[in-house]
Parts: structure tokens; sequence; C-alpha cells
């Protein structure tokens, strides 16, 4: 009993968590092909031109992201108001709404040529979502032409926005049809991508899908099965959207964000065998704008981070991090004042795919650890990424793990550190997080603070590196 004891207190004490990784030499068979540019912004429709003339860092903040990769992220404008939005080519204004709070979502809105052409100035890829839920498709179709005229940066339009609740939003293709399922949805789908796809005179020019319950009752598989070759012509890629929610523990946890993203697969593998991209055309941490106990906070930036890496290595092209009404928004990246701490972690999870042309994890993703590794286009190593996703709450002692990778070759690797006091910090309460030492000026985001590397020196192809309980370590490994 004494000697269990003893034993008992000595594991405890002694037993740091330790996992162990080889680094392969070459990108693995079934790493994922990576986007130049996967991580990307989706803003809400009414409020996409405010984000560009009136929100001073959104520009900065998309930039910085071009700074990494030499690929302006991708953008999505679309959202519940796209539905609720008309084409008129006769205003001068971008949108005309009116609301009774500055914080509520127009519930109908027009919008004018001026849109696309701002739309246009946008020095990235651009999907923009226009409306099927009011079912007037001339309209759409008058809409569809104006934005390809405009937009030389148009990668696909979206016809309609989570088409499983428009029965319940009273949206008239449904109420007119008197019932609204995958089924009919398909259907209509693929009838609007032929009609709009030939109007445009342009194949491969729908992001289709866009539903936000979970495959396979609504999903690419189910849509595809419905797909003759015509509706398939004018399809570029497949879209599903994604609010995982739940506590902030469970959010940042990496066999919950593992879990989650294997939702996916059998949507992915449809996509792959169309010959289409599959990508998360909208997704944030909670849906509506998000939560206040959950959202904002640093551990919300560590599922950003783990989530875009792990949707990648996943095959899931590009990932579409929703911005919605300015100033009611717990989510957001940034805003007129602060810049959050999601957008730290979307930060760094460009910053690790920068430059590289493949992805895969060196986990299973069953454990709270996850390990990445990114390859060059010789598919040689270039980068790896270490996530301890242990909540640290900020009370008690702060727990770490020892990644031990072999494969490194020799001399010694750089890396830089995702921190910040707690998984509970919130910029707004004070608390930032840095990355390699630096952090992002509120209103402008701009990098600020001087970048910090760590050194570790390889012996025998080998390094351990700690890495805290609510912390990610990026390893450059060239
Ligand atoms: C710009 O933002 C301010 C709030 O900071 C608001 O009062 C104003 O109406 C906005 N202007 C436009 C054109 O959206
Ligand atoms: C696909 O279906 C549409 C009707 O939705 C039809 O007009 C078209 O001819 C079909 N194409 C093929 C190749 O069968
Ligand atoms: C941003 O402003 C918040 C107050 O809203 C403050 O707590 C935080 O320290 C500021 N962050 C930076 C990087 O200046
Ligand atoms: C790493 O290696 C360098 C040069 O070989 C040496 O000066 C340094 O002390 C080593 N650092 C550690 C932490 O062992």
């Amino acid at each position: 009993m004494f000697f269990q004891v003893i034993w008992l207190v000595l594991s405890l004490v002694t037993v740091a968590t330790a996992v162990t990784y080889t680094v392969p030499s070459s990108a693995p068979s079934n790493a994922a092909t990576l986007d130049p540019a996967p991580v990307g912004i989706s803003f809400e429709f009414f409020t996409f031109p405010s984000y560009f003339t009136n929100v001073t860092a959104t520009n900065q903040c998309l930039k910085n992201f071009d700074a990494l990769t030499g690929t302006w992220p991708p953008i999505r404008i679309g959202g519940t108001t796209q539905d609720r939005a008309t084409y008129d080519a006769s205003t001068s204004a971008y949108v005309v709404y009116s609301v009774s709070s500055p914080t509520d979502a127009p519930t109908s809105l027009t919008f004018g040529p001026s849109f696309f052409t701002l739309a246009g100035t946008y020095a990235g890829s651009v999907v923009v979502g226009l409306n099927r839920g009011h079912n007037d498709i001339s309209n759409t179709i008058a809409a569809a032409q104006a934005a390809k005229n405009a937009m030389h940066n148009l990668l696909a339009v979206e016809l309609g926005n989570e088409p499983e609740y428009w029965l319940s939003d009273d949206q008239p293709i449904a109420v007119e049809a008197g019932s609204w399922t995958p089924a009919i949805d398909a259907e209509s789908q693929d009838n609007w991508d032929i009609i709009v796809g030939s109007a445009l005179n342009t194949q491969q020019i729908i992001q289709a899908g866009n539903s936000n319950s979970a495959p396979p009752t609504w999903g690419a598989a189910e849509l595809i099965a419905t797909e003759n070759s015509t509706a398939k012509s004018y399809v570029h890629d497949y879209a599903h959207h994604n609010y995982p929610g739940g506590t902030i523990s469970n959010l940042m946890s990496h066999s919950s964000i593992s879990s989650n993203i294997a939702v996916f697969n059998a949507d992915i593998t449809a996509s792959v065998s169309a010959g289409k991209d599959y990508v998360l055309g909208e997704t944030n941490s909670v849906s509506g704008g998000g939560a206040s106990t959950v959202s904002p906070l640093f551990g919300a930036a560590l599922w950003t981070m783990d989530y875009a890496l792990r949707a990648a290595a996943a095959n899931i092209k590009r990932i579409y991090f929703h911005h919605g009404t300015i100033g009611a928004c717990y989510y957001c990246f940034w805003g007129r004042y602060d810049t959050g701490a999601p957008y730290y972690g979307a930060y760094v999870a460009t910053a690790t795919m920068a430059g590289g042309s493949y992805i895969s994890a060196l986990d299973s993703g069953s454990s709270n650890y996850g390990a990445y590794v990114i390859y060059s286009s010789a598919k040689a190593p270039l980068k790896a990424l270490l996530y301890n996703s242990d909540y640290y709450s900020g009370s008690g002692t702060r727990g770490s793990v020892s990644f031990v990778l072999a494969g490194l070759g020799s001399g010694t690797l750089k890396s830089k550190r995702l921190t910040a006091a707690s998984a509970s910090s919130r910029v707004d309460e004070g608390s930032n997080p840095t990355f390699g030492g630096q952090t992002f000026a509120n209103g402008t985001c701009a990098v600020q603070g001087t970048e910090t590397f760590e050194s570790t020196n390889v012996s025998g192809g080998q390094a351990t590196f700690t890495v805290a309980a609510s912390e990610a370590l990026l390893l450059y490994l060239q």
C-alpha cells in the first residue's frame, strides 16, 4: 500500500505528458494539397459595404494575410440577408435599407451596381451570394450579370443561403412549393444552376450547397447525387456552413475539432469525385454572431487556428470565417475598435500554411494534442504546428506537454509561440494574445512589437518542444 502511494505520487509529479512523432522526410501520399490562401473571410451581405468603406481595420487585417502568403485572402459576401436582398440597377447606393437599431440586420434591402464595383476593387477572389429565396430568377440573373461584368475577381456566385430554413423564414420559394425538403431544394438548385449559368454563358460559376444543417441530410453528396452533367458543369465548388458552438473548453479541444471536421469527410470525397473543390463557405465559433462567454476568448483563437488547419488537412480548400453586424458580433476578428483574439488564431493558421503546397496531420485527432506538417512543392517539410488544447482557465497551475519530434535533421530550429494569459483572455478586457511576441493594433490592425523567435537545438535528429496548456508553437523546419 505504502509503495503504491509513493509510486502514484511520483508518477503524478514526474510524468509530464509527452507525445512523440517522426516528421516524415517527404509529404505522405494522403497529404492534402493546399490552396495558396486557405483562410478567408465571409461578410454578411448587407454589411459588406460598411466593412470596406467605414471600418478602418478591414484593409490592413486582410493585407496582413497577403503579406504572409502573397495572396489576398479569399472573401465571400453573403448570409441570411442575401435572401432578403433585391437588385436595383437604378440605385447609386451600395445598399438601401432601414433598421430601428444600428445593431439590427435588415429584413429587406436593395442593392445597386456599385455594390459589385466595390467588390471588384478587392485584390483577392470573391464569392457573391445571391437571392434564391424570393424565387425571382430574373432579378437574380440581372444581379449575376452585373457582378460578372464589374468583377474580374469573381470566383463564383451562390444561389441562396441555408435553404433548409426557408419554410420557417417564409421565403416565397418554399411557401409556394408548400414544403421544402433536401430533394426539393436540390431540384431547385440544379435548375437555377443551369438557368443562371447559361444566362452568364459561364461554366464552373456556382458555389453550390450552402446549407448549415449537417450532412448527410443536407450536403454535397446528397446534392451531387441529383445533378446531371449539365447542372454539374456550372458548379465551381460545393460549400457547407458550420458553427460548432458549445463551451469554450469543448470548442477548443483538438479531439472535438477533429470529430467536427470529420462530419464533412463523405461530402469532401463526393466533391473530389465530381472534380470540384469543397469549402466551408460560412463558419465561425457560435451561430448568431457568437456568444460572449466563448467567441471573443483566446480559446476561440486556438479553435480558429486548429479548425482551419484540420480543415485544410481534410482537403477543405478554403474556409470563410463569418463577420456579421458591425458592433454586434462576438466572433468577428476585428471591428471599429478592437482586433480580437480570434484574429490571432486565423493569422497563425495562415502563417503556418503560407508558402506550403501540402499539409498533413501527424496525430489521429483522438487526443488533446495536435501536430501538423506543411510541405513544399517538392514535398519537403517546411513547417510544423504543435497545439496543446488542454484548457487553462487562468487559475491554478498551467500544465504543459512535451512534443518530442524525430526526423528533424540537425542544427537549430526557430519557432514562434502563440500564447495568452489563459484560454479566457479577451482583448477588450486588456489581455492580448501574442504571436512571436507581437500584437495587432486596435483600430488599424497594424502588426506591432518586435518579432521574437525561440531556438531549439536538434540532437540526433530529435528535439523536444514544450507547449503550455492552451498554447501553440509554430516551428520553421527550413
Ligand atoms: C460609419 O460608421 C459610423 C459609426 O462609426 C456611423 O455613424 C456611420 O453612419 C457610418 N457610415 C456609413 C456610410 O456606413
Ligand atoms: C439536365 O437536366 C435539365 C433539367 O433540369 C435538362 O434540361 C438537361 O437537358 C439535362 N441534361 C442532361 C445532359 O441530361
Ligand atoms: C485594445 O483595446 C482594448 C480595450 O478595448 C485593450 O484592453 C487592449 O489592451 C488593446 N490591445 C492592444 C493590442 O492595444
Ligand atoms: C545550442 O547549440 C549552440 C551551439 O552548438 C550552443 O551554443 C547552445 O548552448 C545550445 N543551446 C542549448 C539550449 O543547448
